[in-house]
């Protein structure tokens, strides 16, 4: 782990609000995994105090460290403004990334939203191909291109909530219909998921009920991204004995069947 004032090489837009940063750290992308997280000073001084998280997205030409963001609040509107040049303060990487999809499995990687950023590193970084992604979206222009982070190879489909683009209606229904059309779930898929809590829980339970593994990364707001704080606990499930995890530390990814997705 770094802790780095690091060169902005760009940060453009890449759909309706949202943006891909390139931040230059050798250091960074040698020890980053699919999956962790950067805390990003998104100005220097108190205000804000603290760091934001953000998922790696990919990386690109041995020192270019991806961060893909949606505008959502003061951070990211203050991330938005800077110019290339411009220096950030970075933290990272952090947390548990994705474990490697078994063998013989094929791997689904499925996104809502904004949580394709993590996704988008791990598609990067698969090995087997045979690999699919799904991602939905709310409309056409909130698709977030997948050759973004460079070369693309992985197979995919979109869904868009009001139909403007791939199937209309929920990334989940594009799930449900591949499951319908292949045998034996339990023996030859793995899920590998990021979005909306809803999302989360509906892919969660499909996993749980067809006994998939599973692997998901949580977001959360968090104050130190180091596991001092307790700000971004989560209740672990009945058979991990009701403990709590921490979602910068013991996460951001975690195995479906740790989670308590009652209490999410
Ligand atoms: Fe402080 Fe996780 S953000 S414990």
């Amino acid at each position: 782990m770094f802790e780095q004032k690091t060169e902005i090489v760009f940060n453009k837009e890449v759909a309706s609000q949202t943006f891909l940063m390139g931040i230059r750290s050798k250091e960074i992308v040698a020890e980053a995994k699919p999956g962790q997280f950067v805390m990003v000073k998104v100005r220097e001084g108190l205000d804000p105090l603290l760091r934001r998280p953000f998922s790696i997205s990919g990386i690109r030409d041995q020192d270019i460290v991806l961060i893909l963001y949606k505008i959502v609040g003061r951070g990211t509107a203050i991330l938005q403004e800077k110019r290339v040049g411009e220096r950030l303060s970075i933290l990272g990487p952090l947390g548990q990334g994705f474990v490697d999809p078994e063998n013989g499995r094929t791997p689904l990687l499925i996104a809502g939203g904004i949580g394709v950023a993590p996704l988008l590193f791990l598609a990067q970084s698969i090995k087997v191909k045979n690999a699919l992604m799904f991602m939905g979206f709310g409309s056409s222009n909130e698709i977030i291109p997948v050759d973004i982070i460079g070369d693309f190879k992985i197979q995919h489909s979109i869904s868009t909530d009001d139909g403007s683009h791939g199937h209309s209606g929920l990334v989940t229904d594009l799930l449900a219909m591949y499951l319908e059309q292949h045998p034996n779930p339990q023996t030859s898929l793995s899920f590998f998921i990021c979005g909306p809590k809803p999302m989360l829980q509906q892919v969660a339970d499909m996993a749980l009920e067809y006994h998939i593994p599973c692997q998901v990364s949580l977001e959360s707001a968090m104050a130190c991204g180091m596991g001092a704080c307790q700000g971004c606990a989560v209740k672990a499930s009945p058979q991990e004995g009701h403990t709590y995890r921490h979602i910068c530390k013991d996460g951001p990814v975690f195995p479906v069947d740790q989670i308590n997705w009652n209490l999410i």
